[in-house]
């Protein structure tokens, strides 16, 4: 790859006036713009973005000078840029760049794409124009200085045929037939505030709404496809109460008069937070009360709050480079819970936080082959790839953990002048350090540089003794590997990091807090009465683990089962205890027994993260028949109270959590082969075709997939007909999740043939990935799902390679190998038949055989490169070597300890 260079800013634009013309049947557009610029210094030529667009004429006029036609044009698909060279020299001053452009409506959900629908009557298909212009597709649209530090003001005005309607940024000032074409109408909309390229977007197409308004009068909006508005209800007002609530929040007002959201059936993100334009995948934001789930209910209220905390953080005041993308996602994925958690608190959403996004940062930046939050970005291929859990997830937990630190008020205080200083203007990592540091006097600059710019995290190694009526903790920080292998230039690493202690006398109150700053550390605890637990890291608000000595966590023990350790607790030190095996720190056979004590657990959130663990110790066992029905049953025994207090009916007046754990363990259940549960769900399914009645939404997903593993003929195509006949995203997407854990290799190939139905006639483009990954998250489907891919390249990089789908897709398709069957045979067939004497020569025909499947991963990326997954392979390539050693390590001794259990 080139090295990559940012824009020139010999000249910079102040305002753009933009006119799109949209072809709906042609899938074309035409365009032209005046973009008002300043020329910073002299110049002869001007150097902007562009991309898959034809430039047709362009012209130059300095403010009182003459027009000056450009001698050439050049545009490179490799910069993404045109240059516009000129005979005599642009001098310092302002002037109007005219531009003529055509381009594609074209079908990557990139730039100005189109999404297909259904019209009104008839039944015909129509497209739609809609944008997605983050990270660095804007370019693709109109030709603009394209980088979210160059802000300008933007006028837009779209013609588009009489019958359809449009949406942009800001209101519409005027719309007028026109007259030498009576069937297009021209929309002006009203000129935007200050702002970057990235967070614009136009829309065209069929509509419905439904409105509401904020307390100060803002209008809010959420647009459907036709006949679905009243779908968007849930989300319209979660939208206008979290208007309410970060206007509030951060003491700044929404600054436009309206804010829409819309349901775009073709979308490759989840959401995007367009300056008053948010949009949405279908699935993510609209809600039928009679088929929507409790789950996707809560989703879309964090999504919709993650959205519009963009609006102050990301839109009024701006990442000044790519580099900072984590500290707008980081930081809306933080306050996406503390509004929810205002708006929503029978959700209890931190807890749940803590297994849906704390969780999932620490299983991935233990890999050596992550990255620190703060990377350096070049090229725009490049933002694809920090699209990640480290971004996102990792982002918001040292948020998080900066937010216990300072404490709310002064976080909040900082927060205000941060936002005030920076508005309408761009911003680095470092400004927010110094606004908080300023706000709470605390070393926040130096306390939160260890956790941005470098990888991982730290594992807490904790010893005590007695002195007198006290207790020394004595604490010792490294860098946590998942493979356990420490390399040598890291072993100096050290974090700054905020300490928490509880204790069983107290055990809702922080008993000690410290910031260690050193490799070592003694806390002293007073008071500790003989057998009193102590834990560090109070609801896992710190992003490290915790290894305690064998005493300290025996005292700990009893309170995971008379459930006197918070729930937060039983589950950090349940997944810290996951962590230090899957690293060979202790063996897979002491979290089974730690497992145990969990039998009488109630709480959702603690059973989401086991959860979690079960479902890694299903993928690492799938290949070891014996051992996975040895395992199934453990775990059947472990869900057993559950299940049996929640059942299958909702129960009245049940909390929202409680509605979550039963969809949760009746799923486990169905995965571990409980018989009574399937045939149960077999039941449902066959009541609720025939119209009798109807399985609760919250548990359609479990129901789907049971009757699916096995299915016949008939089932199969019951379930294809309902997708076919479903309008609900949500329920689509159940049906084609259900559809991929078909057990049968036939079968398999049908789903998958399905997932990448060509003309996209079934499921949609962004739908695709997730069928693919849910097949190889299966068994039987792991294999074929992969030969599928390899077979399909070429139409899923045409179809992805510009979006972040791909990246999810190379990720789990890949990184639950641990073995190929060959590798197990070998494996068991030495297990049972012991040779004495040949058992290194086991080992290392086991590595050759692993060897030959990473190599096999490995060559395949070589040689045919998704731009922007090179990191995601090497990750995945790790989480196999991972998984292989873990297996090799502990497979003897799990099978051993599940034969004595059963
Ligand atoms: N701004 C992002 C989407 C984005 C980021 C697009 C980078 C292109 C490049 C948006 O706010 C977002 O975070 N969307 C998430 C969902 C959200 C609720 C976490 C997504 O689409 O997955
Ligand atoms: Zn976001």
């Amino acid at each position: 790859m080139t090295s990559f260079k940012r824009l020139p800013s010999t000249v910079t634009p102040i305002h753009y006036s933009i006119t799109l013309r949209p072809n709906l049947t042609s899938l074309t557009f035409s365009g032209s713009e005046d973009i008002e610029v300043r020329i910073n210094s002299d110049t002869n030529e001007i150097v902007l973005n562009s991309l898959e667009i034809d430039i047709t004429s362009a012209s130059f006029t300095p403010q009182n000078g003459k027009k000056l036609t450009p001698l050439r044009i050049q545009s490179s698909d490799e910069t993404e840029t045109s240059c516009f060279t000129f005979s005599e020299p642009l001098t310092s001053g302002t002037g109007v760049l005219s531009i003529q452009f055509t381009g594609i409506l074209n079908d990557k959900l990139i730039g100005f794409y189109r999404s297909k629908y259904q019209s009104r009557e008839g039944r015909e298909e129509r497209y739609a124009a809609v944008t997605q212009f983050a990270a660095t597709d804007a370019r693709r649209a109109f030709p603009g200085w394209d980088e979210p530090a160059i802000k300008a003001t933007f006028a837009v005005t779209l013609e588009v045929p009489i019958d359809r309607m449009t949406l942009s940024n800001t209101d519409v000032v005027s719309e007028e037939v026109l007259e030498d074409d009576p069937r297009v109408k021209r929309v002006k909309y009203s000129t935007t505030p200050l702002m970057s390229t990235y967070l614009l977007a136009f829309i065209v197409g069929e509509f419905d709404f439904v409105e509401s308004a904020t307390t100060d009068g803002v209008r809010v909006r959420v647009y459907a496809p036709v006949g679905k508005a009243s779908q968007g209800e849930f989300a319209l007002s979660v939208t206008a109460k979290a208007i309410n609530y970060y206007n509030d929040y951060f003491g700044i007002s929404y600054p436009l008069p309206k804010m829409d959201l819309i349901a775009l059936s073709d979308f490759a993100y989840w959401a995007m937070e367009n300056w008053g334009l948010v949009t949405y995948r279908e699935t993510a934001l609209l809600m039928d009360p009679k088929n929507s789930s409790s789950m996707s209910k809560q989703s879309t209220a964090l999504t919709v709050a993650h959205e519009v905390s963009h609006q102050w953080f990301g839109n009024l005041v701006t990442m000044e480079w790519w580099t900072h993308l984590w500290l707008n996602e980081g930081f809306a994925k933080f306050m996406e819970y503390l509004c929810v958690d205002q708006l929503f608190p029978e959700y209890q959403i931190w807890m749940q936080y803590v297994s849906q996004t704390f969780l999932p940062a620490l299983q991935l930046d233990a890999l050596h082959n992550s990255h620190p939050i703060e990377v350096p970005i070049g090229h725009p291929s490049e933002v694809n790839e920090i699209f990640d859990e480290i971004s996102y997830n990792k982002g918001s937990a040292v948020i998080r953990m900066l937010h216990r630190f300072i404490g709310d008020e002064l976080f909040r205080k900082g927060m205000h002048s941060y936002l005030s200083l920076h508005s309408y203007k761009s911003a680095k990592t470092e400004d927010l350090w110094t606004a908080l540091q300023e706000s709470s006097n605390k070393p926040v600059r130096d306390v939160m540089s260890t956790w941005t710019l470098q990888k991982g995290y730290p594992v807490i190694s904790v010893t005590s003794r007695r002195d007198k009526d006290s207790v020394i903790l004595s604490l010792t920080q490294e860098k946590f590997c998942a493979d356990g292998k420490l390399p040598a230039n890291e072993s100096t690493t050290r974090w700054l990091i905020p300490i928490s202690v509880i204790r069983a006398s107290d055990p809702n109150q922080i008993a000690v807090e410290v910031l260690m700053d050193s490799k070592t550390l003694d806390i002293e605890v007073p008071n500790v009465s003989t057998n009193e637990w102590l834990k560090l890291n109070a609801s896992c608000v710190g992003v490290y683990r915790v290894n305690y000595s064998p005493e300290l966590l025996s005292l700990l023990l009893p309170s995971i089962v008379d459930k006197t350790l918070p729930p937060l607790d039983r589950l950090g030190l349940q997944s810290d205890v996951f962590a230090l095996v899957q690293s060979g720190r202790t063996s897979t056979p002491e979290v089974l027994k730690l497992m145990d004590a969990f039998a009488n657990e109630d709480d959702y959130t603690v059973w989401n993260a086991i959860d979690g663990c079960l479902a890694k110790l299903n993928q690492l066992l799938s290949h070891n028949s014996e051992v996975l029905q040895l395992f199934h049953a453990f775990g059947r025994q472990l869900l057993s109270k559950t299940y049996s207090r929640l059942g299958w009916q909702p129960i009245k007046g049940e909390t929202h959590l409680d509605t979550l754990l039963r969809g949760l363990v009746i799923n486990r259940l169905i995965s571990f082969g409980d018989q009574s549960v399937i045939s149960e769900a077999k039941n449902l399914f066959d009541s609720h075709c025939a119209g009798s009645h109807v399985i609760p939404p919250d548990l359609r997903s479990a129901v789907y997939r049971a009757v699916a593993i096995d299915c016949n003929d008939k089932t199969f195509d019951t379930l294809l007909k309902l997708y076919r006949e479903s309008d609900l995203h949500e329920e689509k997407r159940r049906l084609s999740l259900g559809l991929a854990s078909v057990k049968d290799s036939n079968r398999i190939a049908k789903v998958l043939d399905f997932a990448l139905s060509v003309p996209i006639s079934d499921v949609r483009s962004n739908e695709s990935v997730l069928v693919i990954i849910s097949v190889g998250l299966t068994r039987n489907g792991r294999d074929i799902a992969w030969k599928f891919f390899k077979e399909n390249k070429d139409e899923l990089r045409r179809r992805y390679e510009s979006g972040t789908l791909i990246g999810r897709l190379v990720k789990h398709i890949t990184e639950n190998f641990c073995t190929e069957d060959t590798l197990q045979d070998v494996q068991t067939f030495f297990t049972e038949n012991a040779f004495p004497g040949t058992e290194r020569t086991v080992k290392q025909s086991l590595e050759s055989i692993l060897d030959s499947l990473l190599q096999d991963v490995q060559t395949f990326f070589t040689e045919n490169a998704f731009p922007g997954t090179e990191r995601t392979v090497k990750q995945s390539l790790e989480s196999i070597r991972v998984n292989i050693d873990w297996l090799s390590r502990d497979l003897q001794s799990i099978h051993a300890f599940l034969t004595k259990r059963s």
